[in-house]
């Protein structure tokens, strides 16, 4: 029997009033609608996924589903109207248009949280009714308000039950409840088949489904959403390099900038030893090996090479493991040139190559008193610690 799961992301989530509407919103590494689209699709009986939307989010939901598996069944997106209920009638509609499905499955964007053993009893409950949805009994005491804020009379709960989503429903008759009943102004799809003479099957729902309709909910939905996770592992890598000043006049290639000076450093590439002390902490902290491994002296095609390229190089590897960098420390090391006058320059630099905050990016100079190499100025030593989350 072929089920399709109808999600419904059209709205621009007013209550909750963050920029980007909430169903696109991240949610631990994920949007709410590609947990959503992801959660149906891992689902066995469910063989297509149309979602609803909102024409001006078209980027946004292009990006939400970038990385949603060819194999999940997802149809090309519908517009939506001004209401939920139109966006669901404009769903059912586009899915009556492309040949129709045996049962539907109406789903918020909103409620990230449902598991497939909800689908089950759904779609169970499906089998001996046209209609069944997932729902909560009341628990908290109820009381009708007056406009003043005071209460009016209190309201008997028992009985009484907050309604979830996926419904399910034989395509047919909810296709014709929406129809017919198009200018009623209900909440949910389980209210439009109660209007059409449908009988609805409740079944347990799950507290967790909850949808995320306020920054409170938002706020309760991240700690959720991070509790399936493992906290990230944090690595840190240290890098240590020195280079030689050699005969050729300057500019010296220092932390990416080139600096007036009257000569530069010597090396094989641009000798940049701030970036080499960089490019060694980052692949220290993924134990990836070291820039002379990565790119010998030996290889002819890393003269005069900008280190940039070394730096580039380390952050594709982090990034590879699934690590982000979270901050770099720099100490460069001699008596001359002075730093300071250059360290911003530095920074801002780092932080474009790293593609990090600049708050990300820490550059700092010491002298040695003129003791030792650095003090008699035959060169610059540069240290460095970054620090990964994998
Ligand atoms: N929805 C829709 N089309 C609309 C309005 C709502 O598809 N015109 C969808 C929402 O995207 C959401 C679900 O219906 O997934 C439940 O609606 P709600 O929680 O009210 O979301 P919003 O309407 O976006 O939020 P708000 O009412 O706070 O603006
Ligand atoms: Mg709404």
């Amino acid at each position: 029997m072929s089920t399709t799961a109808l999600i419904v992301a059209a709205g621009r989530g007013e209550r909750l009033g963050s920029e980007t509407p909430k169903q696109y919103l991240d949610l631990d590494g994920q949007s709410l609608l590609t947990r959503v689209i992801n959660g149906f699709a891992a689902h066995p009986s469910i063989s297509a996924i149309t979602v609803v939307i909102d024409p001006s989010h078209r980027g946004l939901y292009d990006a939400a589903v970038a990385t949603v598996a060819e194999t999940a069944g997802l149809q090309a997106p519908v517009t939506g109207g001004d209401s939920r209920q139109a966006s669901v009638l404009a769903g059912l509609e586009a899915l009556a248009q492309t040949g129709g499905t045996e049962r539907v499955l109406i789903h918020d964007a909103a409620r990230p949280f449902f598991d497939g053993a909800l689908i089950d009893r759904v779609l169970s409950a499906l089998q001996s009714a046209p209609a069944a949805i997932p729902a909560l009994p009341v628990t908290d005491s109820l009381h009708r308000a007056n406009g003043d804020g005071t209460l009016d009379h209190p309201v008997d709960r028992i009985g009484l039950h907050r309604a979830q989503t996926p419904q399910g429903f034989d395509f047919a008759a909810i296709l014709d409840a929406h129809r017919r009943f198009h200018d009623a102004a209900t909440t949910d799809d389980a209210a439009l088949a109660h209007l059409a003479g449908l009988p609805v099957k409740l079944v347990d729902g799950d507290v967790r489904n909850a949808k995320i309709t306020t920054q409170a909910d938002l706020e309760d939905a991240k700690r959720l959403a991070g509790r399936g996770t493992p906290a990230a592992m944090v690595r840190v890598g240290s890098g240590f390099d020195v280079h030689r000043f050699g005969d050729a006049p300057g500019p010296l290639r220092l932390g990416g900038i080139d600096i007036d000076h009257p000569v530069g450093l010597r090396g094989h590439s641009d000798a940049d030893v701030a970036l080499h002390a960089i490019t060694d902490a980052l692949l220290g902290a993924i134990a990836g090996g070291d820039i002379g491994e990565h790119f010998p002296p030996s290889d002819n095609a890393w003269q005069d090479a900008d280190s940039a390229r070394f730096l580039h190089h380390a952050a594709d590897m982090v990034r590879a493991c699934n690590g982000h960098i979270n901050h770099v420390d720099l100490t460069i090391i001699c008596e001359a040139p002075k730093i300071g006058p250059h360290r911003q320059a530095m920074r801002q630099r780092i932080a474009e190559l790293l593609e990090l905050e600049e708050t990300a990016v820490s550059v700092k100079a010491t002298t040695t008193e003129r003791l030792g190499f650095t003090g008699r100025g035959e060169g610059i030593a540069a240290q460095a610690t970054a620090t990964v989350s994998l």
